[in-house]
């Protein structure tokens, strides 16, 4: 059975669009390893839209399944890796426009600089993974480059329709072989969802799935009524007590809360 890396970058996209403390990922990350996760990923983007140092370093601290981290292969983002030591780095690629990682890095198209960046981040003990479709000669690539896993991007076959999936699913399918053939380690993700996820999940030889955006979707979903009850109660009960800094409320005439005597 593949492991599931869970990807928090979406609680933190929730937080940024109001540039405060909640949801946050870090604490969040404890609920999804009692859930089950045998890992939690981050991508910490160059323009820092959703993850933020903090988190990162922080869920260095806390994790205790494995933190895996996305980044692209730039220096600025060795070093953070270097000094983090994540239990594995996936090196994605990045641009700023983009709404999510779009395509698999080309290692083809890299030379010796790619190489020498896995070899540093492997030589600091950090195992990497690259993210690439599940193409022959990208898997060659990174036979070459050094890097001892690979992650099939699976969003061709996500977003394929309906008719064309089984396409889609026999070439992550034979992706797989090849990369194992090649002495590489196999994980997968991009686009899984509860509807689309089985599939994928029994292809012999993959090793982890990372799955993202659905499950915080999901969380939503289940959650978000409760959430509502829990601020109905507060509503139709508020606390009687003077609550902290009730000093300021009490000069406020007509406010209800004047009726209370102050903390002593
Ligand atoms: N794997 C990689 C390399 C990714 O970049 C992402 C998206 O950040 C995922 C997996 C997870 O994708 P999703 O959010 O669609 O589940």
């Amino acid at each position: 059975m593949a492991s599931l890396g869970v990807n928090l970058d979406h609680l933190a996209t929730v937080r940024q669009a109001r540039r405060t403390v909640e949801p946050d990922p870090v604490t969040l990350a404890l609920l999804a390893e009692l859930g089950g996760a045998d890992g939690i990923t981050v991508h910490l983007r160059e323009d820092r839209r959703h993850i933020q140092d903090r988190d990162v370093e922080l869920l260095k601290a806390t994790v205790r399944t494995r933190l895996n981290l996305e980044m692209a292969a730039t220096e600025a983002m060795l070093a953070k890796a270097i000094a983090l030591q994540p239990a594995m780095v996936t090196l994605v690629p990045e641009r700023r426009e983009e709404v999510t990682t779009e395509g698999g890095l080309d290692v083809a198209g890299q030379g010796e600089e790619l190489r020498r960046r896995i070899q540093t981040l492997q030589g600091h003990g950090i195992p990497v993974s690259l993210f690439v479709d599940a193409e022959p000669q990208q898997l060659l690539a990174c036979q070459a480059s050094g890097a001892q896993w690979v992650e099939l991007h699976t969003g061709a076959y996500a977003d394929a329709p309906w008719a064309q999936q089984p396409k889609a699913l026999a070439q992550l399918v034979e992706g797989c072989e090849r990369a194992r053939q090649l002495g590489l380690r196999v994980n997968a993700g991009h686009g899984l969802t509860y509807q689309n996820v089985e599939a994928v999940a029994a292809i012999p030889g993959i090793e982890e799935l990372n799955i993202g955006h659905t499950i915080v979707a999901r969380a939503l979903a289940v959650g978000l009524e409760q959430a509502v009850r829990q601020m109905k109660q507060l509503i139709s009960q508020p606390r009687r007590e003077p609550l902290f800094g009730a000093g300021i409320l009490l000069q406020n005439p007509g406010n209800p809360v004047d009726a209370l005597e102050p903390l002593g």
